[in-house]
């Protein structure tokens, strides 16, 4: 099979039981998905409230209520302002998450984790007083400041403290802490909007403010988490990093795990620029990765769904309160999705996962597509659309959501942060953090433009790159269940492919250093 199936060789086993401290810290440090998720979900609601628009985009109001289900439905959210509210908090994730990388590699993981959530907890603030467009958009740059901080740190961090043989589901939980504030964030622009319509602008401002609920989560726990072992070895803390590996794993032994973090730790040391260290040919599969990987996530089309799908619903026919209802299904089918990947990850591994999300996730975008074309054509204009028509698109919507949920979602975030040795593993997740928030910001940024232009045409754009991707994974993404984070480098030296960038380093490793004898 191409790429997968590697048994690495000359494996370790280290012993280690699955403690209720590793659990419990790792649940803890998954709060930093909440702040994300719970934004990635808040903007979409926001932006399809009625005195929300009136207030900050009165023309996209005017544009929006003006349109009759004769004109084009595919243009009436179309406004360049109107996305930027959206996606300006993820360039300000990008340059905060290259910050974040030194800080996190100088200071260790934990410290990045609590500024990241003090500086989401002043955004959340700014945003929930905000009286004109330019305090909402600070508000929205604080916001992406903190998720840069906490995203570039938290996967890390969860696959540094887990047991190797549970990594793949402790990783999870921090894609699960997104799902569940996406879910809270779509609950809260549902009921506030429900209770607070003939109120002014009280139920944007909660939805908004909202946001300092997990930010709260992650400063406080932040104060309780210890630092992971590996992290206190980089900063030579050697004891504090073995007291602090036994209590993880629940045994009295622990040497033979510790003495391999420390070698890696000699290694990375060695390594005194890891930025230009991850541009040379030996680390080509992890730069690959920490670029392709995030890219094509964003790729899958699955933020169209999670910032746009009460827009997308109106856009086929709901009223408001319906379609934030049909976005609260598709949040809680991705957050119970979820637990899937969760329960599957360390037993069948993580290309079959990805491999079966992708194919999921084409199919449906095909349909869609294709029902929209059907239904909509290039005019745009529909007529009546029938109950039948808009639940078969929701279950259709659903079926290609839980396909994410499995995959592309959580893995997007547990494969690049368990591939990296530590001597580039801040920067290469530094390096995944951005692109990830490249292409969020493109797609957030763009999509309202590509409905108008592409049409129907737009599901198909997304299925093409499925198919690329998930052959991208059949190809060269070799299985990494079940290897313990310090040994990955193994599974590069037997991949088919990759074997030749990182086994020919090494022998030229080895020529120049039996020349100098
Ligand atoms: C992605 C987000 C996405 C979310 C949906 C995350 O893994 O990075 O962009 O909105 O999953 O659950």
């Amino acid at each position: 099979m191409a790429g997968g199936g590697i048994a690495p060789s000359g494996g370790k086993n280290y012993p280690g039981k699955f403690t209720k401290r590793v659990f419990i810290t790792c649940l803890v440090a998954a709060f930093g998905g909440l702040i994300f998720g719970y934004d990635l979900g808040v903007s979409g609601g926001v932006t399809s409230m009625d005195v929300f628009l009136k207030e900050f985009f009165p023309k996209v109001y005017l544009k929006q209520s003006s349109a009759s289900v004769s004109t084009n439905q595919y243009c009436k959210f179309d406004s360049e302002t109107l996305t930027l509210f959206t996606s300006s908090l993820y360039l300000a994730a990008l340059v905060s998450c290259l910050c974040a990388s030194t800080i996190t590699r100088a200071l260790g993981r934990r410290v990045t984790m609590l500024a990241g959530g003090l500086l989401f907890l002043f955004g959340a603030l700014l945003n929930a007083f905000a009286h004109s467009v330019g305090m909402l958009i600070a508000g929205r740059l604080f916001l992406g400041f903190g998720i840069g901080f906490a995203n570039q740190s938290v996967p890390i961090y969860l696959s540094e403290t887990a047991p190797y043989r549970f990594r793949g589901a402790l990783n999870m939980m921090f894609q699960l802490a997104i799902t569940i504030g996406i879910l809270v964030a779509g609950l809260a622009n549902y009921l506030f909007d429900l209770k607070y319509k003939n109120h002014g602008n009280l139920a944007w401002r909660l939805s908004l403010g909202g946001a300092a609920v997990p930010a709260v989560f992650i400063i406080l726990g932040s104060f309780f988490l210890p630092d992971t072992p590996n992290s206190l070895i980089e900063r030579g803390k050697h004891e504090e990093a073995k007291a602090q590996l036994l209590k993880l794993r629940g045994i009295d032994n622990v040497d033979e795990e510790f003495n391999d973090l420390v070698e890696a730790s000699e290694a990375a040391k060695l390594v005194k620029h890891p930025w230009s260290t991850l541009l040379t040919r030996k680390y080509r599969p992890q730069l690959v990765f920490a670029i392709c990987i995030p890219a094509f996530q964003q790729l899958t089309g699955m933020n169209v769904i999670t910032f746009y799908a009460p827009v997308l619903f109106k856009t086929v026919g709901f009223g408001s309160s319906a379609s934030l209802a049909s976005a609260l299904i598709t949040n809680g089918v991705n957050f119970l999705a979820t637990f899937v990947s969760i329960g599957l990850v360390d037993k069948f591994g993580r290309r079959i996962l990805f491999l079966e999300g992708g194919v999921q996730m084409f199919v449906t975008q095909v349909v869609v597509g294709g029902a929209m074309a059907w239904k909509f054509g290039t005019s745009g204009n529909p007529g009546e659309l029938s109950k039948g028509f808009a639940a078969t698109l929701v279950t259709l919507i659903c079926i290609y959501v839980a396909g994410f949920a499995w995959s592309w979602g959580p893995l997007g975030w547990l494969v690049p942060s368990e591939i990296f040795p530590l001597e580039v593993r801040s920067a290469a997740q530094a390096i995944n953090v951005s692109v990830n928030m490249i292409f969020t910001f493109a797609i957030a940024q763009v999509f309202t433009a590509m409905l108008c232009h592409m049409k129907f045409g737009l599901f198909f754009f997304f299925s093409f790159f499925l198919f690329v991707m998930s052959c991208f994974i059949f190809k060269y993404l070799p299985e990494t269940k079940g290897v313990p984070i310090e040994e990955m480098g193994r599974v590069w030296e037997q991949h088919p492919f990759w074997r030749k960038y990182v086994v020919q380093d090494k022998g030229i490793a080895m020529g120049k250093a039996a020349q100098n004898v």
